[in-house]
């Protein structure tokens, strides 16, 4: 009789934001007249820059060419791409980073989810709480979550470090030995950042314990703090303990046309093999690269006109960020995030649950958001909004959830 992965029969019920959509989709057919406003899941609504777009149809134009086809092409991206990243997102910051040490893939979800892959199961995991649930739930159908309690909403294995309004939601050091340890920074879903005497602290921890951290830091191009960190690659040290994840999904409205990338150090070692050696390993077996036009996509990002209008999405969304933190805190609400982050993290009033205040908003302002304790413990008594919506739908959203309040 064939064997099922068992870890999968442990995890709860559905991914956090099928579950979100389900409950709107619910809400929506038994409401048809009801007008909803969707600022659950992170998804963007403004079109692709149009320099991305050029590029794109020039590069389907190539391929209907003999000269100008591609079939495979190579699994870790195109050098053009691999250069540009290099280039654009590191050494204009200061970072030396090499381009092979950049592999392009189809999502930051989908590399956070492969990344356990090249580790093995016995090593203790640390996650932040609240958390992105692929972190979670990825490590638990690899077996290395242990169980779940329903009660607790917890794994028996995990690490869990609480981000709360005590600590600023900036997880603590751990104070005993973890081996891996996912970092978001700008933080999804509290919107937090880390300051760089954080990211040393972190940085001096990995390399003193033998850990690796594995950064998300697709949300960085909403930092707008100066002195905040873009990659954990700014901090001295980090090659020798990190692993970053970077997206085109936020920052240029890639979430449909998938484009990310993760950066494994060459000076990366573990067990005495370079890390960078495994996931290449890994990815010229279980992954064929990113589509060619959907790369020369991604690298008109980084031309003059595409950095323009990058810049200009990504202040419109920045408004709707502000929009949505003015708005709530003016009704009383207590709110974070949403300055250096497309998220606002709003603690529910009179101490109701996450889904109920969800189920409230849903019902009475047909606004959907997304309920902290789907991220975790300590997001009970939160919701998450975003501001990837249309202006004028987050403007409305915000003024009936006023009216609700
Ligand atoms: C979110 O809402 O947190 C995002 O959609 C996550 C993702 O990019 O997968």
């Amino acid at each position: 009789m064939t064997k099922i992965n068992e870890n999968y029969l442990k995890l709860p019920g559905s991914y956090l934001f099928s579950e979100v959509n389900r409950r709107a989709a619910a809400y929506a057919q038994a409401n048809p007249d009801k007008k909803l406003i969707k600022l659950g899941i992170g998804d963007v609504t403004l079109p692709l820059p149009a320099a991305v777009t050029a590029a794109m149809h020039a590069a389907v134009d190539e391929m209907a060419t003999a000269q100008g086809f591609h079939g495979y092409g190579p699994e870790q991206g195109y050098d053009f791409l691999r250069e540009a990243i290099a280039q654009h997102d590191y050494r204009a910051r200061g970072v030396d980073i090499d381009p092979s040490e950049i592999f392009v893939s189809d999502g930051a979800k989908s590399d956070c989810g492969n990344i356990g892959d090249i580790f093995g199961l016995d090593n203790v995991v640390a996650v932040c709480d609240p958390v992105y649930p692929v972190y979670v739930d990825t490590n638990a159908m690899a077996g290395r979550a242990g169980e779940y309690s329903e009660a607790s909403g917890m794994w028996s294995k995990l690490h869990y470090m609480p981000c709360t309004a005590e600590n600023g939601f900036s997880p603590a050091i751990p104070d005993k030995k973890v081996d891996l340890i996912y970092l978001c920074f700008p933080n999804n879903p509290t919107g937090a950042v880390a300051t760089r005497a954080q990211l040393e602290a972190w940085v001096e921890y990995a390399n003193r314990n033998g850990s690796v951290i594995l950064y998300d830091s697709a949300y960085e191009a909403f930092i707008t703090q100066e002195d905040i960190p873009h990659s954990i690659f700014e901090i001295e040290g980090a090659k020798t303990c990190a692993i970053e994840f970077r997206s085109f999904s936020k920052t240029a409205g890639f979430t449909g046309t998938r484009c990310a990338y993760t950066v494994v150090p060459k000076a990366l070692e573990r067990g005495g093999a370079s890390l960078n050696f495994l996931w290449n390993r890994r990815q010229c077996t279980k992954f064929n690269g990113v589509p060619y036009v959907v790369q020369r996509g991604a690298e008109a990002v980084y031309s003059p006109e595409g950095a323009a209008q990058v810049k200009e999405n990504l202040a419109y969304y920045q408004n709707n960020a502000k929009v949505i933190f003015q708005g709530l805190q003016s009704a009383g609400l207590t709110v974070s995030g949403g300055i250096n982050s497309p998220y606002i993290w709003c603690q529910t009033p009179d101490g109701m649950g996450s889904w109920e205040f969800y189920d409230l908003l849903l019902s009475r302002a047909n606004v959907v958001t997304t309920p902290g304790a789907g991220f975790g413990p300590s997001g009970e008594g939160y919701i998450r909004l975003t501001a990837f919506g249309g202006a004028e739908a987050t403007a409305e959203a915000v003024a009936r959830i006023k009216a609700v309040l």
